[in-house]
């Protein structure tokens, strides 16, 4: 069976790792192998944004590069369509699997479903419904066309019944291992589609990888920074970038909440272009690094006192990791992580909390890739 990943954005690669792991896993047991090409659409282009993260993780070389690049929306989303549409045509994959919300989820999923080529949407039914973010529009577009919805959390599962969404395995709940639609053959023909709790494979990766930045990781050193003596922030999201007024207000809220503390700033571009072009005086106790790659956030995180963030995987990860988080939105899709106290919206900050515990269960076990490639392994 042919398979085609479509990536192109940061959080992507790290999503599509436990997968091929999982790929190589199953043909390694299994008579009926996949094979399988990697489309990386160019979204992301800069080394810290993008090789790193194939160098990192020892991802195989993408089969095809799309080159893409920075555009608006229309235009960047447009192109993915196209140059996907021109590697598919070629390709003839039997399955397109999509991950998360960017830009090249949603023009993998268009290109993919005029072709009549079955979607594996992974990171199915989130919702922040707000349709301002670029983000809700393409998750929503890509779960609408996708076959397979393989979403992380039960809440996810239920956003998509309460959509209208039929077909969903197990109650929403996660599907055991060996769960007996596991062993089923899937024939999803025509408008056929399946809602599969399956776990978050944010989950997989950061399980997989937290010995190894311990053990790779020079991050702490390099910065000269003592455990929990910091706070990490981080910022990317349009909807905070974009508006001088916003980003101001952010910037302002990080300022008073660090309190002269220490906040390492691992910069994404959109964020230094926004800075930069507002000027905006970040607080002299800011300091200011270029983007990382995952184990060295991993380290950076899990011996921080604090999270600022507007990035969705952050969230979760602080979360496994016990570090309060506070989110720099008016909403989140995690809502689990804000439920257990954990993480908290920024308008709503009245102190940072500890709670006593986590509860593992939200995101499932940790082998949520291993439960993707199996139903797939078993489409007819
Ligand atoms: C995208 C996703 C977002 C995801 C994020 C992870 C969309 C709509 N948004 O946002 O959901 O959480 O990736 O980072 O797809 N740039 C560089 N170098 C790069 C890549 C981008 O300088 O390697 C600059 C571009 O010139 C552009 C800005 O960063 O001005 C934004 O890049 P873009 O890919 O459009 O969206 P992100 O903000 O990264």
């Amino acid at each position: 069976m042919k398979i085609a990943n479509i990536i192109g954005a940061r959080p992507q690669f790290i999503k599509y790792f436990p997968v091929a792991e999982a790929i190589k896993n199953h043909n390694k047991n299994s008579g009926n192998a996949f094979y399988d090409i990697l489309i990386h659409t160019g979204q992301h282009y800069d080394y810290k944004m993008s090789k790193i993260f194939f160098d990192e993780f020892g991802i195989k070389q993408p089969d095809f590069h799309l080159g893409v690049g920075s555009e608006t929306h229309g235009k960047q989303t447009g192109q993915i369509i196209q140059k996907v549409e021109d590697v598919l045509i070629k390709e003839k994959p039997d399955i397109v699997v999509v991950y998360g919300d960017t830009n090249s989820t949603l023009g993998g999923a268009l290109a993919s479903s005029k072709l009549h080529t079955p979607i594996a949407h992974i990171e199915a039914g989130l919702r922040s419904y707000n349709k301002r973010m670029p983000e809700e529009i393409n998750r929503v577009l890509t779960d609408h066309v996708s076959t397979f919805l393989f979403c992380p959390s039960k809440t996810s599962a239920e956003n998509l019944v309460s959509e209208g969404f039929k077909n969903v395995l197990n109650g929403g709940a996660l599907i055991p291992e060996n769960h007996s639609s596991t062993h089923q053959t899937f024939t999803l023909n025509g408008d056929g589609r399946v809602i599969i709790n399956v776990g978050d494979v944010m989950y997989d990766v950061l399980l997989h990888s937290i010995d190894i930045a311990e053990r790779r990781s020079r991050i702490l050193e390099k910065l000269m920074l003592a455990p929990r003596d910091y706070c990490l922030f981080t910022l990317h999201r349009a909807e905070n970038t974009d508006r001088a007024e916003r980003l101001a207000e952010i910037v302002a809220f990080v300022n008073d909440v660090s309190n002269g503390k220490t906040v390492v700033f691992p910069m994404h571009p959109r964020a230094k272009k926004a800075c930069d072009s507002c000027g905006i005086k970040l607080g002299d106790n800011i300091r200011v690094i270029e983007p990382i790659g995952y184990f060295d956030m991993l380290l950076l995180l899990k011996n921080s006192s604090l999270l600022l963030t507007d990035s969705g995987g952050m969230q979760k990860e602080s979360y496994w990791l016990k570090v309060p988080c506070i989110t720099l939105r008016d909403e989140t899709e995690w809502t689990e992580t804000v439920e257990s106290g954990w993480n908290i919206l920024y308008k709503n900050y009245r102190g940072v909390h500890r709670p006593s515990d986590v509860n593992s269960a939200y995101y499932g076990d940790g082998k949520a890739a291993g439960r993707i490639i199996s139903v797939l392994g078993r489409y007819k």
